[in-house]
């Protein structure tokens, strides 16, 4: 191997060429690489400019979780995943659920954040004392960026001066808030932090005089830790009704042995991890299908599980009156406009078979296919286990591979 200089400079083919030089790659993994890049026609130079470096494409299963009622609406759920039995789960959860009543889900908050960390040597007092003027001047300065957001109900909605620690801070924080409408948001929440950082010092330096000092920006963010961009999925039947799938327990046992394997998951960080990956099968693979940034939800979901300093469960369950309930609580940052959620064929297809729903009622889809993955694995865990369902499709993969290979 040898440093390879210019890489990104070359086209794919180009690119291919070095690699079979370089690892050396074999003929059949040269052509595996090629018969990939030519099974998308008319999209390949959106996938091509999505990521730097391209050389091929890599596919996986684009499937749908029938029978989801939300609401009260019904929704065909495009998923996309690599691992097998997920789809199958939620879409068990979804069938069951479609005849007992469906999921409510409502949203509790869409506001998101960024931050301006930086240092200063000069009088906080000073600056706190002229921050309303700061902050005037902060919103407009990004008011070009802002405008669009503003016309689809957005924008900026607060921004604070902050200190990690009272007495004595090394450095301070500008906290931002935002309501980025149907987008994300991830690259105008940037944007205008940086044209809002650059604001800032030369504020400092205007209206503080040299005495003060200058500020310096150390770094301007957006968080992924969005606790007030929050969304509650619930589903809620009587006792009885559960007798269709709790196999050979009673409803009753059924309920009782699924309260305790929820109490277990909520005091065991052992199993709340494995209890909240669950959560996240279904999640993730709704935020693939649509292009969403299952990177910063996943982060986010799991720093808002151990919010209250230990780690824990995102679900919670209540049983009482003869009455099943049981609820998750996430928060979910998504867009349905913009980045490649708006540019991406089949995430553009994903949110046409699910009726191009606003971001409020995607984060109120993905929260009810996240708790209904959650809900079938619980339900296999404490009756029939977990390995019968997982060893037919993980046995119907291992007969196609075989068969490829033959
Ligand atoms: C497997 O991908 C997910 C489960 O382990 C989740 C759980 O244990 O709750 C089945």
């Amino acid at each position: 191997m040898q440093l390879i200089k210019g890489f990104s400079k070359l086209n794919k083919t180009e690119k291919i060429e070095v690699l079979k030089r370089v690892i050396p790659l074999n003929d059949h993994q040269t052509s595996l690489l090629k018969s990939f890049i030519d099974n998308i026609p008319g999209s390949a130079s959106i996938i091509e400019n999505l990521s730097e470096n391209y050389i091929s494409n890599y596919v996986l299963p684009f499937s749908i979780a029938p029978n989801f009622k939300i609401n009260d609406k019904w929704y065909f759920v495009p998923m996309v995943t690599e691992e097998s039995s997920v789809v199958a789960a939620a879409a068990y959860s979804a069938k069951f659920w479609c005849e007992h009543g469906g999921f409510k889900a409502e949203i509790m908050g869409t506001k998101k954040a960024g931050q301006i960390y930086f240092t200063w040597k000069g009088n906080i007092e000073k600056l706190q004392v002229i921050f309303p003027l700061l902050k005037e001047k902060l919103l407009f300065c990004v008011k070009h960026l802002t405008a669009n957001m503003e016309k689809r109900g957005g924008g900026i909605t607060g921004i604070k001066l902050n200190r990690e620690n009272k007495h004595k801070s090394e450095y301070y924080i500008i906290d931002v808030e935002f309501e980025t409408a149907d987008s994300m948001g991830a690259n105008l929440i940037n944007s205008c932090l940086e044209v809002m950082g650059t604001e800032l010092t030369s504020f400092i330096k205007n209206n503080l005089g040299e005495n003060e000092g200058e500020a310096e920006i150390i770094m301007a963010i957006l968080s992924n830790l969005t606790p007030d961009c929050l969304v509650e999925s619930q589903i809620d039947c009587d006792i009885n009704e559960l007798s269709q799938i709790s196999g050979n327990l009673s409803p009753e046992q059924f309920a009782a042995k699924f309260s305790m394997a929820v109490k277990i998951a909520r005091e065991n960080v052992s199993r709340a991890v494995t209890h909240n990956k669950g959560i996240f099968n279904g999640i993730d693979a709704v935020l693939l299908a649509t292009a969403n940034d299952f990177r910063a939800v996943e982060a986010c979901g799991h720093a808002y599980a151990a919010r209250n300093g230990k780690y824990t469960i995102l679900t919670d369950i209540e049983i009482s009156d003869n009455r099943f309930r049981y609820k998750l609580r996430i928060p979910l940052s998504l867009g349905t406009v913009g980045g490649a959620t708006s540019v991406h064929p089949m995430a553009r297809s994903a949110l046409q078979l699910m009726q191009n729903p606003s971001a409020r009622e995607l984060m109120q889809i993905a929260a009810s296919v996240g708790l209904a993955s959650n809900f079938a694995a619980i339900r296999s865990l404490i009756t029939d286990g977990i390995q019968k369902g997982h060893m037919r499709l993980h046995l119907s993969n291992t007969l196609a591979r075989t068969k490829e290979l033959k």
